[in-house]
Order: C-alpha cells, then sequence, then structure tokens
C-alpha cells in the first residue's frame, strides 16, 4: 500500500512516502540523511500526546536519539512569539549545520518549523511529518514556510524545500471529523482544478475516505501529492502554474476575514465552499456548463460539507464588502484580482480578466438564494 512520489527539483529533489504505519519505521527513512544519529522534533502538544512516542520509538529503532519542543495547537501558534522560542531551543539543542529538524504536525508546525529550519544558522535541511490531511497534501509539499504577521496571514517566510515527507496515513485516525473533511476540502481541490478522472472517483470513493479506509485514505492522498509535486516541479515560486493551487482560495480568503479566522469556518471549509463559488462563477461567464457547479456542489453535500454560504453560522458582510475583503488577499497583482477559474472539471485556470459585477452577482445569490 506504500506509495512514493518525487518532487522534482534538481539537486534539491525530494521523496514524498505515503503509507499506513511510517511514523514506526521512521528511522528507515531518516537515518540516511543524518551525520549523527539525533533530531530536533517540532510538534504540537495534542499531536504530542497522541504520536510523539510512536515516532521516538520509530527512530530509536535505527538508534536515532530525538529531543522535541511541543507548542500550543493552533494558528495562534503561528507567529513571532513561538518562532522566537522555537529558533531559540534549536539553538540550546545545539542543532548543527549539518543536522535535521523534525517538524511532526499539522500544517501550522509544518510551516513554523520549516521557516525555523530556513533561518537556522543560515539554513539546515528539515523532514516533514505532517499529521492532518491537509498537511499531508498540501502545506508539507512543496517549500512554502512562514508564520503571520499581525497584518495578515502568510505574510513572513521563505521558500525552503523539505528533505523528505513522511505521510503516515495511520495517523489520519486520530484526527476530528470535521478537521479531517476540511482537510478534503483541498483533495477535491486537486481534481476539479486537475483531473476530471480524480473528482470522478471522489464521488465513488469519498465515502470511503472519510470513513477510514486505509486504501482509499492511501490513495487520496498519493494523487493529491502527486498533482502539488507535479505543479511545484514546473514552476517552485508562483511565477505562473502554481497559482491553480489557489483554486477557490480567493473566495475562501474573503471568507475566513470575515468570519475572523475563527472556528466558524475552517480554512478547508472555506475552500470547499470557494471552489463551488468558483465553479458558479465560471458557468455564469460561460465558460463552462451549467451542470458542473451542481455536480461540485453534490459531491461536497454527499460529503456532508459545508457547500454554501448559508452554512456558515452567524451573519456574513454583504457582497460588496466580501469583494473589498478579496481585494485585501495578498495574491492580488498590481490591484487586479487574480481568479482561478475552469472550463470544465479537471480545467483550471489562472485570470485577471473577471468583470467585478460578475463576482458581485454570485456572491450577492449566494448570500441571498431565492
Ligand atoms: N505551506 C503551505 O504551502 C501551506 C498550504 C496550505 C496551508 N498551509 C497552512 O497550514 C495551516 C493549516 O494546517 P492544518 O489544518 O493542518 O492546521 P493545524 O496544524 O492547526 O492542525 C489542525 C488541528 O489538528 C490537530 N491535529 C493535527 N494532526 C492531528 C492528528 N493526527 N490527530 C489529531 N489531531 C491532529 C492539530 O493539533 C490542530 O489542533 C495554516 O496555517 C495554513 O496557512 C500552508
Ligand atoms: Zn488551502
Amino acid at each position: 500500500m506504500h506509495q512514493t512520489v518525487q518532487v522534482e527539483l534538481g539537486d534539491r529533489s525530494y521523496d514524498v512516502e505515503i503509507g499506513p504505519d511510517l511514523l514506526a519505521r521512521a528511522g528507515d527513512w531518516i537515518a540516511p540523511l543524518l551525520a549523527r544519529p539525533k533530531v530536533a522534533v517540532l510538534t504540537d502538544e495534542s499531536v504530542a500526546d497522541l504520536h510523539l512516542e510512536t515516532l521516538r520509538a520509530g527512530l530509536k529503532t535505527t538508534g536515532i536519539e530525538m529531543s522535541a519542543l511541543a507548542l500550543p495547537a493552533g494558528e495562534a501558534t503561528k507567529s513571532w512569539p513561538h518562532f522566537e522560542r522555537a529558533v531559540e531551543w534549536l539553538l540550546t539543542e545545539k542543532v548543527e549545520r549539518s543536522d535535521v529538524v523534525v517538524a511532526l504536525g499539522g500544517g501550522v508546525i509544518g510551516d513554523l518549523a520549516g521557516f525555523a529550519a530556513a533561518v537556522l544558522r543560515r539554513g539546515v535541511r528539515f523532514v516533514q511529518i505532517p499529521t492532518s490531511l491537509l498537511a499531508q497534501v498540501d502545506s508539507s509539499v512543496g517549500g512554502k514556510t512562514g508564520i503571520n504577521a499581525p497584518q495578515g496571514k502568510n505574510l513572513i517566510g521563505a521558500f525552503h524545500q523539505p528533505s523528505l515527507v513522511l505521510a503516515d496515513t495511520s495517523v489520519l485516525q486520530t484526527m476530528s471529523q470535521r478537521d479531517f473533511l476540511s482537510g478534503y476540502g483541498e483533495v477535491v481541490k486537486y481534481g476539479l482544478l486537475g483531473d476530471a478522472d480524480f473528482f470522478e472517483w471522489l464521488e465513488a470513493n469519498g465515502r470511503s475516505v472519510s470513513s477510514g479506509d486505509m486504501a482509499a485514505r492511501v490513495r487520496a492522498v498519493t494523487r493529491s501529492v502527486q498533482m502539488k509535486a507535479d505543479i511545484v516541479a514546473r514552476d517552485e515560486t508562483e511565477q505562473g502554474d502554481r497559482a491553480l493551487l489557489n483554486l477557490g482560495h480567493t473566495f475562501c480568503h474573503a471568507l475566513e476575514a470575515a468570519t475572523g479566522y475563527s472556528d466558524r469556518l475552517l480554512h478547508g471549509e472555506g475552500v470547499a465552499i470557494g471552489c463551488a463559488l468558483a465553479f458558479e462563477l465560471s458557468s455564469r461567464l460561460g465558460l463552462c456548463s451549467q451542470e458542473d457547479p451542481s455536480r461540485v456542489r453534490a459531491h461536497l453535500r454527499a460529503m456532508g460539507m459545508k457547500t454554501d454560504l448559508a452554512d456558515i453560522p452567524g451573519e456574513l458582510p454583504s457582497a460588496e464588502v466580501l469583494v473589498d475583503l478579496m481585494g485585501q488577499d495578498k495574491k492580488v497583482v498590481d490591484g487586479q484580482l487574480r481568479f482561478i477559474l475552469a472550463r470544465g472539471i479537471g480545467q483550471a485556470f489562472v485570470t485577471s480578466d473577471v468583470p467585478k459585477d460578475a463576482v458581485l452577482s454570485v456572491l450577492s445569490d449566494a448570500l441571498a438564494p431565492v
């Protein structure tokens, strides 16, 4: 059931190992990277309680010692104070240029630990061990690392590719259903942006993926990682194609800002709703058929996911305010809203040529459905 995906980036290429029970054998993959048998692990308190001892034992089998720092779980950890604590801890642990830092956790830990590794002693190598579905299919691959600023999310960071990614699909069993389905929003995104057959497979097998069928999980993670790896290999620093990964995200970022980045809307939930809106917009602009947005929404519904704006608890601002919030997105280039639209399922493209009125009308109708 074990799969390997290579991220092809010349002398910075690396493997993503995907399959069950990888933590228990982590030493097999990590030992060849080490100059001495010792690693420093950054994690969060929730993940540490559930999985840190399995990792410790998995490293021990090949004689690797580990020390660990567990930061509080949650997005607020991706900030200067926790980042400072992490970097100073790594220095106290005497991590040297030839050592390896390990990130064990979701996207918050992966982003923070990767950035810490990027700046520690001007750059040390790091290994991603993503434990959330979102981190396995998205944040652990591609080398974007960083923290949030008071001015906005992910505004401070660096490109720093990991040396290895170990995506252990068994650890997903301890995720809450809500967090899991939120990560599934990114999985659906890959089908919608570039692989209609994968979307069709998800329509047939999504329930197996969410209910814990291991073979289905490995397949969903593997296909997602392959797609991300291909796009990153083509466009590492997002000069072009990498923007396709932002399908659904322009709407999502406005909704996240409107709900105060709170528990009302998790990131992947916003991505799912955003994908449905992006297809609705594409259909109204005559780019894709009218059936496509309905099909997207039907799948999200069947998975028990948030699908429409009405599924977000509490009040939302007007369509005008949401469009203004989109304008504050860091992906805006010279004030032009950049959208990912689609000519059909699996056929997304990047464009700056979207009339504001069309966006307004999609949002107004979504806010007040007839
Ligand atoms: N670098 C990138 O390319 C990239 C891409 C997408 C998202 N991100 C970032 O990723 C972050 C979101 O990632 P996330 O959703 O993983 O958030 P997260 O790291 O906060 O994890 C979500 C919650 O799940 C818990 N958790 C993680 N694994 C678990 C497990 N196996 N069992 C039980 N609980 C577990 C965590 O403790 C946390 O409470 C955001 O900060 C986002 O900006 C980065
Ligand atoms: Zn995302």
